[in-house]
């Protein structure tokens, strides 16, 4: 067996290991172990890489790992779960800036009429996607930290120009197929690949960032792969493929969780909307009804079965634990307790599943919401902690409202409905909550540690 042989198989054990990794990330009971895997499988692949026979200039590429080493272990461990969204769309933006690099580097590096016609196909695609994934990731995280307005950014014409620029790109890229010396066309593919980034992002609203960085992602992964074929490095084509296809399945799972198309996401402006229905002057009827904990605590405490709903307000609080110790103790006081798991609910994917994996509450009692939304109807007492579009009523009745559509969490059908914010605040989607004003809704104003600490005192007592 040659080296090179023995390096594709390291690789292949690399590729089984990410596949492994992604199929227990898939439950909150194997997840850490998943990690572990796709951990080891990059390792495996980082080693396999040096060992390669074709390789050259340790020393850059030891400063490089221990730069890329000390800014992802700080990440990891200074970076808020509130903030993950932001940090990864950073990290998609670093992969498709990486993949653009290497494809410039290998273009550089080789003779023009060495260029067989497949492979620069899959140089032009990898610069072009990584390009753009590039400055795409970088504006939504400035949307995303709010640097910039996270309001969706429009003008007359918008799509015809985006439609013009990626035209005069893929006019480029077929020049550069015909004669890849054109150094001049293949530089320009790429500035337009830049603008076409930042200009395919602006309008985008804030409130799908988080599906927008999971597509950005999808693309990074594409980038890699049209890389690991320009190079001919098997790693890259699989590792690209997995994280492409992943990418685009999650996308598809959180459009799908919003009632919404992909193309509605991007090109739909959401959240420019919003002014909109708030001039219909269509308001939420009924009064909003302020409660102390005490009479909380009597409404709890009478009740035979609870459904703890979190969102992203419990996370912004870190009220995991304490809302665990809570759901724990009523338990012990016989009352059926179980969490309603919305799959937008919070700022990513699953964000609800880890909080509360992490508090150590039985994945028994977590439920998705088509598996428990019929029972709202028989349930005593909804407690809401810090959800607020996820379960707003709007989203079946109101058609004018933005959020239309979105299948949400039957909370109102509950005997009594507690929910616990620190005001009258709208949530990401921006838009009032009728919940909020309903007959059987009792408002518990504050942080969402801190009244779940003095209901839990209050209860105890
Ligand atoms: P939101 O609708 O964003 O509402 C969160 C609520 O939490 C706010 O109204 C806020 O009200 C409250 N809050 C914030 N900090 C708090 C604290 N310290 N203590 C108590 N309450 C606090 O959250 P949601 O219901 O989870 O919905 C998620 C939204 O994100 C949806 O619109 C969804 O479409 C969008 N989104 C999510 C994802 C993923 S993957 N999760 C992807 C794309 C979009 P106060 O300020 O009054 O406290």
């Amino acid at each position: 067996m040659s080296t090179v042989n023995i390096i594709d198989f390291v690789y292949l054990i690399s590729a089984m290991l990410f596949m492994l990794g992604i199929k227990n990330l898939s439950s909150p009971a194997t997840a850490k172990l998943g990690n572990k895997m796709s951990m080891c499988g990059m390792g495996v692949a980082i080693l396999a890489t040096l060992a390669s026979p074709d390789m050259f200039g340790y020393t850059m590429i030891i400063i490089a790992i221990a730069i890329g080493a000390a800014i992802g272990g700080y990440a990891a461990v200074k970076v808020e779960m509130t903030s993950v969204p932001e940090m990864v769309a950073l990290f998609n933006g670093c992969g498709g800036a990486a993949s653009a690099l290497v494809a410039m580097a290998e273009y550089n590096g080789t003779a023009p009429d060495a260029f067989a016609g497949f492979t620069i196909i899959t140089l032009l695609l990898s610069i072009i996607i990584g390009s753009l994934t590039f400055t795409g990731s970088i504006i939504a995280y400035t949307k995303l930290q709010g640097i910039i307005s996270t309001r969706p950014i429009t003008y007359t014409g918008q799509q015809i120009v985006n439609a013009g620029i990626l035209l005069a790109t893929v006019v480029l890229a077929y020049m550069v197929f015909q004669n890849p010396a054109n150094g001049l066309a293949f530089y320009a593919i790429i500035l337009l690949a830049l603008g076409l980034g930042v200009l395919s992002v602006i309008p985008i609203g804030g409130a799908d960032m988080p599906v927008i960085v999971s597509l950005l992602n999808s693309y990074s992964g594409l980038a890699v792969s049209m890389t690991g074929f320009a190079l001919n490095n098997n790693a890259l084509i699989i590792v690209g493929s997995l994280v492409g296809a992943s990418g685009l399945f999650l996308t598809k799972i959180m459009c799908d969780a919003m009632n919404r198309s992909l193309a509605n996401v991007l090109f739909g402006a959401f959240g420019a909307v919003d002014e909109t229905a708030a001039d219909t002057g269509e308001g939420p009827t009924g009064s909003m009804k302020g409660f102390e904990v005490e009479d909380v605590a009597i409404a709890i405490e009478n009740a035979e079965s609870v459904i703890i709903v979190p969102g992203y307000g419990m996370a912004a609080a870190q009220a995991q634990h304490v809302t665990r110790e809570l759901g724990d103790f009523l338990i012990e006081e016989g009352i059926d307790v179980r969490y309603a798991i919305h799959s937008v609910a919070g700022r990513m994917p699953g964000h609800m599943n880890v909080l509360l994996a992490e508090a150590d509450v039985s994945y028994d009692l977590l439920y998705a919401m088509e598996d428990i939304n019929d029972d709202f109807s028989t349930t005593d007492v909804a407690i809401v902690i810090g959800a607020n579009d996820v379960v707003n009523p709007a989203a079946k009745t109101n058609p004018s409202s933005p959020i239309y559509g979105m299948p949400v969490l039957d909370v109102e059908l509950a005997r009594t409905v507690v929910v616990l914010k620190r005001s009258m605040n709208v949530g990401f989607a921006g838009i009032e909550n009728e919940l909020f004003f309903k007959d059987n809704t009792m408002m518990l104003f504050g942080d969402a540690k801190d009244s779940i600490q003095k209901l839990f005192t209050e209860l105890k007592g």
